[in-house]
């Protein structure tokens, strides 16, 4: 299970982190953050903070209205000279089907992986103990140009991508960028 894993990073090296999802489950291993249990789309703590993180390739969900609503979180828990920073799927993204990697004694793999223009649909399948389990999942490409007017409607703006495979980016409100 990949809990805490840029969280607990950051609690290490001396930030304050509210850490949000929406299973109590995962919850539960975070140490040493606030832990909020909600749905990101769903989440006004009326606060704003220095940093927003959005991990783990939500952000290229193919469901238009929970994606805006993600933007929309992001941009009323920023604060106004704050980065929201993004982890998505690199734009280039095409990824073959076969063993991806393990984790632990589980066994990681795509198949069924369809590329078409601008999603990549794949099936993950775990495997562990003679058990497998499988989850569809369409993603959505984010790219740096064509997701700029979704930004633009929630008030934000791409500023920055972070990573040489631009598997990060960073953005910020619109009126201070
Ligand atoms: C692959 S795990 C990643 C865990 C860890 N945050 C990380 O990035 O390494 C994805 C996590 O996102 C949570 N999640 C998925 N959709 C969510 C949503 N709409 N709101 C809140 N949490 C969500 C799941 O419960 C799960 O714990």
């Amino acid at each position: 299970m990949r809990v805490g894993r840029i969280a607990h990073e950051l609690i290490r090296l001396g930030h304050p982190v509210v850490a949000v999802d929406e299973s109590a489950e995962m919850l539960r291993h975070v140490r040493g953050a606030e832990v909020v249990q909600a749905r990101i789309e769903e989440l006004d703590l009326g606060r704003r903070f220095a940093c927003v993180l959005l991990a783990s390739h939500l952000v290229n969900t193919s469901d238009t209205v929970q994606r805006r609503a993600f933007l929309d979180a992001w941009a009323r828990h920023v604060a106004e000279n704050g980065v929201v920073l993004i982890e998505r799927h690199e734009p280039s993204w095409a990824p073959e089907e076969g063993i991806r990697g393990r984790m632990g004694e589980v066994t990681i793999a795509l198949q069924d992986v369809r590329i078409a223009p601008g999603c990549v649909s794949a099936t993950v399948c775990y495997e562990a103990d003679g058990r497998t389990w499988r989850h569809g999942f369409d993603a959505l490409v984010f790219d740096d140009h064509g997701r700029d007017q979704e930004l633009q409607a929630a008030g934000l703006r791409m500023t920055r991508v972070l990573d040489e495979r631009g598997a990060w980016v960073e953005a910020r409100l619109y009126s201070s960028a």
